[in-house]
C-alpha cells in the first residue's frame, strides 16, 4: 500500500485500452519545481543576450567593450563597404564575408560585430558561420601562402608524406603562419593536376610530382632556408 511521500508510489488508470501510468513522489515534485528555475533562468539569460551574444553581457567586464573597437579607420571602411555592396542580397551573410576576407585577406574580430548589427544577426551566429568554413581566416595570412593538396589522387601518390615534410620545414602546421609573417600553409583539395600528382602551389604558382627533395630545392630557389621561413 503506497503511503504519504513514498518515493515511487504510482498513479494509474485506463483509457482506450491503453494502461498508462504517472510516476509520482515528492521528490519528483521538488525537480519539477527544479526544472522551472532552470527554464526561468535561461529565459532570463537570453533576454539580456548572455546566451546569444546580441545583448550586453552582465557576467565579463571585457565584453562590455564594442568589438570592433579595435578597427582601423580603412579597415572599418573596407567592412562598411562589403556590408552596403550586399546587405539586401540573397544569403547575404556569406557574400559579405567573402567581401571583407578580399578586401583585407581576413575576417578581423572586429567585423563580426558590424556585420550581426547590419544583418540583424547576433555575434554568435556570425562567429558560427566564419569557424564553419575554414576558407574564411581569422588573422592575417602570411605574405607568400603554401597549398599542399590533399585530395585524393595526391592522397594516392603519398601527399601525407611530403605534407609532414613542409610542415616540418615551415614550422607550422595547416592554418598557421610562420613567425616572421612570409608563408601561411594551408590544405586545399585538387588543383587540377591531378597526373601530376602529388602537387601544391607557392604563391600562386602550381608545382607537380613534388617529392620532400624538391620542395626543399623549390624553397631554397625563394630563399627559405630548412627549419625557417626566413630568406
Ligand atoms: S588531387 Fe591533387 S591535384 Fe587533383
Amino acid at each position: 500500500m503506497a503511503t504519504p511521500g513514498a518515493s515511487a508510489a504510482v498513479a494509474h488508470g485506463c483509457r482506450r485500452g491503453v494502461i498508462y501510468m504517472v510516476p509520482w513522489s515528492r521528490s519528483g515534485t521538488y525537480f519539477g519545481i527544479f526544472l522551472l528555475y532552470i527554464n526561468a533562468l535561461v529565459w532570463a539569460l537570453a533576454r539580456v543576450g548572455l546566451l546569444s551574444g546580441r545583448g550586453r553581457c552582465l557576467l565579463s567586464p571585457v565584453n562590455t567593450q564594442p568589438e570592433n573597437a579595435s578597427l582601423a579607420a580603412p579597415e572599418r571602411e573596407q567592412i562598411t563597404t562589403a556590408i552596403a555592396l550586399y546587405r539586401h542580397s540573397p544569403g547575404p551573410l556569406l557574400q559579405i564575408l567573402h567581401a571583407v576576407q578580399e578586401r583585407l585577406r581576413y575576417v578581423p574580430s572586429g567585423a563580426i560585430a558590424l556585420i550581426a548589427e547590419a544583418l540583424n544577426l547576433s555575434r554568435a551566429e556570425v562567429h558560427g558561420v566564419v569557424g564553419f568554413y575554414p576558407h574564411f581566416r581569422r588573422t592575417p595570412p602570411g605574405r607568400q601562402r603554401v597549398q599542399v593538396c590533399q585530395a585524393e589522387s595526391c592522397r594516392a601518390m603519398q601527399c601525407e608524406a611530403l605534407t609532414e615534410h613542409v610542415k616540418q620545414r615551415l614550422g607550422i602546421d595547416f592554418h598557421q603562419t610562420t613567425a616572421d609573417g612570409r608563408y601561411t600553409l594551408e590544405p586545399v583539395y585538387c588543383l587540377g593536376n591531378c597526373s601530376c600528382s602529388p602537387a601544391l602551389m607557392i604563391d600562386g604558382e602550381l608545382h607537380g610530382r613534388v617529392t620532400p627533395e624538391r620542395f626543399d630545392v623549390l624553397m631554397a630557389g625563394a630563399g627559405c632556408q630548412a627549419g625557417s621561413s626566413a630568406p
